[in-house]
């Protein structure tokens, strides 16, 4: 069964601290009051059949599967267990002879106008429906009319179809699309016989999440046509591993036949996904075998295309140039991206910039995310944290629904559900303000200021739209405030959410911050160093610098430039050589002018790639990397929570892991980065990143570890993750046996959840005296045992810490131009989506976005073409009316085709004024 059974209790059953004494099948059990029997038999180990009922969405009792004898006092009755919650001394036999009467009744019912075309159907194999007729339904029919007959299949989106005569209407696909994505287009239509699931006339399934719908439907009624006809169960070979496609990091299993990705299904992980994914991270695995690079590319003279070249021939160009330019000025050298790589990768390449190459001109950030001192230098939040029942949320952050999908799933359910409460402050009305109690609007690049009266503070600016003093009280009155911080708008640049993020912290210095920065592993990358001015593991340049010139050889002398900086300093001709790590500044930086003079004016650009992009076009190497599901490793999510990817398949032609090309490279100009394997790699991360201590392979190959482990790894923590308590204390030098009881018994006294309580108080007397003999033995040892090899005399450095600069300067408001919005959608044109071929129609052509009153005022209505420009260039597109944009704001998608904001942005200023004419 497909069914996405959670590994830990439905959030939404509470934990109760009173338990019930009952029996399932003559077997006396425990369970906590008001748990449904369904689920408390399965946790003692008996299967009840369903259809309809699944954890994560609120029981109906639709398709009668789940009936069983419940005697509760008053003789025995049969009952759906899907629908009653336990109570002291009931009595449920799912076994007895009227119990298997029923449900095989309810088996034949349910077959009466089912198609029995299981040989064709893609369910077959994984069929609830089939496997539960073989198991509890009768032998044969008593049923011979006709079946009721629809047109199949039907779309009901791009990338779901239906087959309605498949349907047992169990109200899963609508329940999920009306309770959990609050896309309320699929219902029941019709009556009796004739009732089916159907969208409305003119209104497509346009979900970002339908693809859920297909993998919870108890049948093959909803079908997704990138996998409609490709494989059968026994076909392919399945996997756990991460979505990478942005930095919420689902699990997921891959599902691979013949070495390609057929499919991706949700895992029910409790702190991250609850089984979801969106459709871009449950699609996108179609480019992974689309348009690859499958060796490198050489461009032997300036006037010559790229062309394919042996990797020794590639590897020695690129080698060249890095080996002189290492000699005569290293910080010529510069290297973008990263966010697609592993940790594994991310740190190979971290060692050969600033520890072979000595330079710190690193970012894998491109002009789109936060300063690294704002990402984890912060008190961080998890998902959990952020939704936790009756908190309070401060939203500083990017529309999450485009840009990090299922943590939108995570926070309307929080809303919804369990009571959290949302305070908006952004520059234009996104998916969240229905969500928000309190949603406020504010100039762009003010927030800022508009933040500094949110909180009480003097020198504040009141919001454009939306009432400032309710929304404070709303903080005020918090028990517990969470932030999610991000950039909602990339025309503004970083230090405005900064300003936002020192005003909040001023009034509320205990608030827990959640970093909303949208690429794959991009909190990984920057954890491994690849940002100036920080060493892997969350320390600075300056503190790492003894613990990781032991670890590496060297560190470079000082902080080295952001990818603004790098880009300016390579316009200006002060880069010899550019490395792209996986990134495409000229389509994916947000100025594009400045990034395509900045190529252009290097002289040796070197990508590493798994695609042909509009900046591999401008390199002189190019060097074929392997890409996602191609290799091992981990990766780091929003919350800093570690968990692994998987190679599944083999990369395309020659194509190499990044790490490897890193440790090539460093071999042609004459150094060692030392790792030869991604298992060596993490064990060598593990060494020596601060916040990654104790976080080993075997930590996070352990059922432990299977859900991913939050970093950094505190002894709670590691009290929590069974079997981990060893580790984390052999690895901290620091580890004071009694500092470690009390933190063990304070986790334990903190936890909400009453067995989770149970269980640590028991584990902290047990980790207490294991980190007593631990940190004996260290004693004994002498602190080099602990820190690893080559960190004999170094103390592990302390981690990075927020301190806030000068408020930004902006420029005054210009009366005649508007301040412009730039923000992303969760289909646009960038590489995943262009080369998935079932993702890629879905990319809209930008429009401009105005208030209604201000198109009033420039006599235009929606439709009508205008030129759009600023100092740094123009654009022509089509108006759209926006009334969730303030007057005075003008918006634009970014990688939209057709008029990129990026073509206007001045990443030089804090924020980009644009003229609006009409054309004629
Ligand atoms: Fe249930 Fe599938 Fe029918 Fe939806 S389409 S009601 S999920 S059987
Ligand atoms: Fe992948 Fe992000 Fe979508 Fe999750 S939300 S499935 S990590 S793209
Ligand atoms: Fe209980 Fe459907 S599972 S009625």
């Amino acid at each position: 069964m497909t069914d996405t059974a959670p590994r830990t209790d439905d959030h939404r059953t509470e934990a109760p601290v009173e338990t019930v004494t009952f029996t399932v099948n003559g077997v006396e059990v425990t369970a906590p009051k008001g748990q449904l029997v369904i689920e408390a038999a399965a946790d003692a180990g008996t299967y009840i059949p369903h259809f309809c009922y699944h954890p994560r969405m609120r029981p109906v009792g639709m398709c009668r599967m789940c009936i069983v004898e419940i005697d509760t006092g008053r003789g025995p009755t049969l009952q759906p267990s899907c629908m009653i919650p336990v109570a002291d001394a009931m009595v449920v036999d799912t076994r007895s002879p009227v119990t298997t009467k029923a449900q095989d009744g309810v088996l034949e019912f349910l077959l009466i106008n089912h198609p029995l075309d299981c040989p064709v159907c893609d369910k077959g194999g994984e069929c609830p429906l089939q496997d539960q007729t073989y198991a509890y339904g009768p032998g044969e029919s008593r049923f011979v009319e006709e079946k009721r007959h629809f047109e199949k299949p039907i779309p009901i989106s791009d990338l779901v179809l239906l087959d309605r005569e498949r349907c047992i209407l169990c109200d899963r696909c609508t329940r999920f699309a009306d309770e959990v994505a609050g896309d309320t287009l699929i219902h029941f239509q019709d009556r009796g016989g004739q009732t089916q699931v159907n969208t409305f006339p003119g209104h497509p399934f346009a979900s970002y999440f339908s693809g859920n719908t297909v993998q919870i439907c108890p049948v093959g009624a909803l079908t997704a046509s990138p996998y409609r006809f490709k494989a059968r169960p026994w076909d392919v070979a399945k996997d756990e591993s991460t979505c990478t496609t942005c930095a919420v990091g689902c699990r997921t299993t891959v599902e691979v036949s013949r070495n390609r990705v057929l499919r991706m299904s949700g895992i029910d992980v409790d702190p991250v996904n609850w089984g979801w994914l969106c459709d871009k991270g449950r699609f996108g695995f179609e480019a992974v075998g689309d348009g690859r690079l499958t060796g490198p590319l050489l461009r032997r003279d300036e006037a010559s295309e790229l062309a394919p070249a042996p990797w020794s021939e590639a590897l020695k160009v690129a080698g060249d140039a890095l080996r002189w330019s290492r000699k005569t000025k290293p910080d010529g050298i510069a290297v973008l991206g990263g966010a697609r790589l592993t940790n594994e990768s991310a740190y190979a390449w971290a060692k050969l910039a600033k520890g072979v190459l000595g330079t710190d001109n690193v970012d894998a950030q491109l002009g789109d995310g936060l300063p690294p001192e704002l990402v984890f230098g912060l008190p961080r939040a998890t998902i959990d944290d952020v939704c936790a029942e009756g908190g309070t949320v401060l939203m500083l952050a990017p529309d999450l629904k485009e840009e990090l999908p299922v943590l939108y799933l995570r926070l309307r359910d929080a809303v919804v559900h369990h009571g959290v409460t949302v305070v908006e402050l952004s520059p234009q009305a996104t998916t969240t303000t229905p969500l928000a109690a309190a949603s406020l609007r504010h100039r762009p690049g003010e927030a800022g200021l508009v933040a500094r009266a949110l909180v009480g503070l003097d020198g504040g600016a009141d919001p454009l739209d939306g009432d400032v003093t309710a929304a404070r009280a709303l903080l005020e009155r918090a028990d517990h405030l969470t932030i999610v911080l991000g950039r909602a708008s990339l025309a503004d640049g970083p230090s405005p959410i900064a300003d936002a993020m020192a005003a909040v912290l001023e009034t509320y210095p205990a608030a827990h911050v959640l970093t909303a920065l949208r690429r794959g592993n991009v909190h990984g990358a920057l954890d491994m160093g690849l940002s100036p001015g920080v060493l892997p593991g969350h320390v600075t340049l300056d503190e790492g610098r003894q613990w990781f010139t032991e670890a590496w050889g060297q560190v470079p002398e000082a902080r080295g430039m952001d990818a603004t900086g790098i880009l300016n300093a390579a316009a200006a001709g002060a880069i010899d050589v550019l490395v792209l790590l996986g990134a495409d500044p000229v389509a994916d930086f947000p100025d594009h002018d400045l990034a395509r003079r900045a190529l252009e004016a290097t002289a040796m650009v070197i990508a590493v790639d798994t695609h042909r992009n509009d900046s591999v076009e401008l390199a002189t190497v190019v060097l074929a990397a392997a890409g996602p599901h191609e290799v091992v490793g981990t990766t780091t999510n929003i919350e800093g929570r570690v968990s692994t990817v998987a190679g599944v398949v083999t990369p395309p032609g020659t194509a190499r892991a990044d790490w490897q090309l890193a440790a090539e490279l460093a071999y042609r100009v004459g150094a060692d980065l030392g790792l030869e394997s991604e298992a060596g790699t993490w064990a060598e991360i593990e060494r020596v990143a601060p916040s990654y201590a104790g976080i080993t392979a075997e930590l996070l190959a352990s059922p432990a570890g299977r859900d991913g482990v939050l970093m950094p790894l505190t002894p709670e923590l590691a009290a929590a993750l069974d079997g981990s308590r060893v580790t984390i204390a052999s690895r901290r030098s620091d580890m004071d046996p009694e500092a470690a009881q009390a933190a063990l018994r304070a986790a334990a006294a903190s936890t909400d959840e009453e067995r989770q309580r149970e269980q640590l108080a028991a584990k902290a007397e047990q980790s207490a005296e294991e980190a007593r003999e631990v940190a004996e033995q260290l004693a004994a040892e002498g602190e080099a045992g602990a820190a690893g090899e080559g960190t004999a005399t170094a103390h592990r450095p302390a981690l990075l810490a927020f301190r806030p600069g000068a408020p930004t300067e902006l420029p005054a408001v210009d009366a005649y131009g508007y301040r412009l919005v730039a923000t992303r959608t969760l289909y646009d044109r960038g590489t995943r989506n262009r080369h998935s071929p079932s993702l890629a129609g879905l990319a809209r052509t930008s429009q401009l976005r105005l208030n209604p009153i201000d198109a009033d005022t420039l006599g235009v209505v929606a439709g009508a073409r205008l030129r759009v420009s600023s100092p740094r260039g123009a654009v022509e597109v089509e108006l759209a009316l926006d009334p969730g944009l303030p007057r005075g704001s003008a918006g634009l998608h970014v990688n939209h085709g057709g008029g990129d904001p990026a073509d206007l942005i001045d990443v030089t200023s804090p924020v980009t004024t644009v003229k609006v004419e009409t054309l004629r």
